[in-house]
């Protein structure tokens, strides 16, 4: 049934993969997405990188993933967090009409989760929640061996459910949400927030003192050296993880949470007890968790790519070639 080509659009990266129907990648293709340029300009860039990924190779479909809201049933990015510019781009109309075949769009942890349940840690499962902890909080959820999408497809962004309202009026006032607590650059604030206030830690001569420059690279590798105050932030920021799936395993009833993003899958074991911690004590019941199991994403770097040529995959066999 031919090849797709899967492309994951990254607030960083732009990467595209030529795939058969099982999966198998037979090249791949990188650039950045320089995305402060707009999106007239980065859509050039896809473009570009789609025909450098099929060369010449007859494409049955393609498969994309984009950082925000998306509408699949229209096609329509609505906006992106890290893609200044984008609002309500009409990627899939854009690229039929520069390609030629049907085009197939959904958010990016939406893939992700797609990806892990078909051919990585998900496998086998039929209720299972992806999360991704990285700049941003992004999830997955599949239902029943479904990808849940909801009236316009908006369904599973978890990372923007409410944690703590209370958090809005804290020092320093924080987004009450799950990603505006515990995403990547959220934990690094509020460390920052607690140096400016005198508070010490071997993550600051990391920095060479820069408060501006402690990081979650640099909190990682002074937890590893066993700082309290670098434990500290993970244990706090492993909490609001552990209250957010709390109350997906309410909502879900899932049988396994994938993990993945780059501050999950290098700060795991800082934030791992805290997190089943605060499950074993919020669940209203243990059975919520006593058979769950939580893991980290299987795919690494590849879980966006992988997802958009599932997605490809899925859509050409529904027939659903528009
Ligand atoms: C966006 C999600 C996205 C996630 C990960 C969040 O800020 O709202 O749509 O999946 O970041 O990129
Ligand atoms: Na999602």
């Amino acid at each position: 049934e031919g090849y797709v080509v899967g492309v994951d659009l990254g607030g960083t990266q732009l990467r595209a993969v030529l795939a058969d129907g099982t999966g198998k990648i037979l090249a791949r293709h990188s650039t950045l997405t320089l995305a402060q340029e707009g999106p007239q300009a980065v859509l050039g860039r896809i473009r570009q990188q789609i025909a450098a990924t099929a060369a010449g190779h007859p494409i049955a479909a393609i498969g994309i993933g984009a950082p925000g809201p998306t509408d699949p049933y229209q096609g329509v990015v609505l906006m992106g967090p890290n893609l200044p510019g984008w609002h309500r781009v009409p990627l899939r109309q854009e690229l039929e009409t520069a390609f030629g075949v049907p085009v197939f769009l959904g958010n990016d942890a939406n893939l992700a989760g797609l990806a892990e349940h078909r051919y990585g840690a998900g496998r086998g499962c039929r209720h299972m929640v992806y999360m991704t902890v990285s700049t941003g909080i992004g999830t997955g959820v599949i239902v029943d061996n479904q990808m849940l999408l909801g009236r316009q497809g908006l369904a599973a962004e978890l990372g923007h459910i409410t944690i703590d309202i209370q958090a809005e009026e804290g020092d320093p006032p924080m987004v009450g949400t799950l990603e505006g607590l515990a995403s990547g650059p959220n934990i690094a604030r509020r460390a920052q927030h607690a140096l400016r206030r005198g508070a010490t830690s071997l993550a600051l001569e990391l920095a060479n003192g820069r408060i501006e420059e402690v990081t979650p690279p640099v909190l990682q590798q002074a937890a590893q050296q066993g700082d309290a105050f670098a434990l500290e932030q993970f244990r706090v920021a492993g909490r609001y993880l552990g209250i957010g799936i709390t109350n997906i395993l309410h909502i879900f009833n899932p049988e396994r949470i994938v993990l993945g993003g780059s501050v999950w899958l290098h700060c795991a074991p800082f934030l791992e007890s805290s997190l089943w911690e605060t499950i074993r004590v919020r669940a209203q019941s243990s059975e919520y968790w006593q058979k769950l199991e939580i893991v980290s994403a299987a795919l690494g770097d590849d879980v966006g790519l992988l997802g958009a040529v599932a997605l490809a995959v899925d859509g050409l066999s529904r027939g659903e070639a528009r």
